[in-house]
């Protein structure tokens, strides 16, 4: 469904994700870790070619269905694509929101743009049953609400539903839940899951919640300094980790590794200004078990048979 190749993001003088491959068949669930700063964000933005001004992306990013490259596509060409065959929801929902157009009608539109509907009349009503797929109370006055009338997470359900309204075959989450309260953190979750259930969707879910990914994805890839330093399944990676960050990762958001005073341990140093990376290995500013030769990259490093981008990489199981 997704094939994105040496995929490389940055502005003329910083290198801000660099060598990302990775693709997403139907149905399929991937997670993407790291911690902030790591470019979970501006690999997203860049699949759907919506990165911040200044900052460009060089590599391939190809769709199913769609017969040329999005890297390099003409704007024209990416709003065809985009919130149709492949869709994202934002941390924040107010960023796919129009805060001075009524929820339904925002809801229409995305389908009216891309001729999902046959009319005006279809898309209202196409709207409303979507707005009660992601469980608006009431979805026929909800439709009629403002942005600002509406909780966050009611808010995000919206998004939810105009992301879905296409039946995209690629459907990218970044943090979709982390600015809800958590009692409403799961139901969004869970209504994420059953759209991309219910379409086949493949989904790309970004998040630094842990136990979002064991539940959610099959596949988790781990980002740091702007690289998937490893990536394989949850369970591999959750009980074999190779890669000293990801040990670090998991190791600093588990509750029951805590000292005995109950603090958490977390990776020592902090992560490096944006460009700021390493040659050679990105984490190895920070790494115990760093040795001179993680100045260079691995010979093997791309080679996605492999999963890990380590020279020394741990052995021990959790
Ligand atoms: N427009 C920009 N110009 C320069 N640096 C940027 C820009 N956007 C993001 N960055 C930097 O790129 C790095 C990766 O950002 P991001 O993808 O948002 O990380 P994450 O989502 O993993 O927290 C960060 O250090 C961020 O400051
Ligand atoms: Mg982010």
């Amino acid at each position: 469904m997704l094939d994105v190749r040496d995929l490389h993001v940055g502005t003329s003088r910083l290198r801000l994700v660099s060598d990302v491959s990775f693709s997403l068949s139907a149905g399929e669930r991937v997670g993407l870790i790291g911690e902030s700063g790591s470019g979970k964000s501006l690999t997203a933005s860049a699949v759907m070619g919506l990165l911040p001004e200044g900052v460009r992306a060089e590599g391939s990013v190809r769709l199913a269905g769609v017969d040329h490259d999005l890297v390099g596509a003409s704007e024209k060409a990416l709003s065809r694509v985009r919130g149709d065959r492949v869709a994202m929801v934002f941390q924040e929902p107010m960023t796919a929101l129009n805060p001075v157009m009524r929820v339904g009608d925002q809801v229409a539109e995305a389908m009216l743009l891309h001729r999902t509907v046959p009319d005006r009349r279809a898309a209202r009503a196409r709207a409303v049953e979507l707005l009660d797929l992601v469980r608006l109370p009431d979805p026929g006055r909800a439709a009629r609400a403002y942005p600002h009338q509406l909780s966050g997470g009611q808010r995000q359900r919206v998004v939810l539903a105009m992301a879905l309204s296409n039946d995209p075959s690629v459907l990218l989450c970044d943090e979709p839940t982390t600015a809800l309260d958590v009692t409403v953190q799961a139901q969004v979750l869970d209504l994420v899951l059953r759209g991309v259930e219910r379409l086949g969707s493949a989904l790309l879910f970004i998040t630094h919640d842990l136990a979002v990914v064991a539940t959610v994805c099959r596949r988790v890839m781990v980002m740091y300094g702007g690289r998937i330093v490893e990536t394989g399944t949850v369970d591999e990676v959750f009980t074999r980790p190779r890669h000293p960050y990801t040990r670090g990762l998991l190791d600093s958001s588990d509750l029951e590794r805590s000292d005995e005073r109950g603090r958490l341990r977390t990776i020592a140093g902090a992560v490096p200004a944006a460009g700021r990376f390493p040659d050679g290995c990105v984490f190895r500013t920070r790494c115990p078990r760093a040795q001179d030769d993680c100045a260079e990259l691995p010979p093997w490093y791309g080679d996605r048979a492999r999963g890990h981008a380590c020279r020394h990489p741990v052995e021990e199981p959790r």
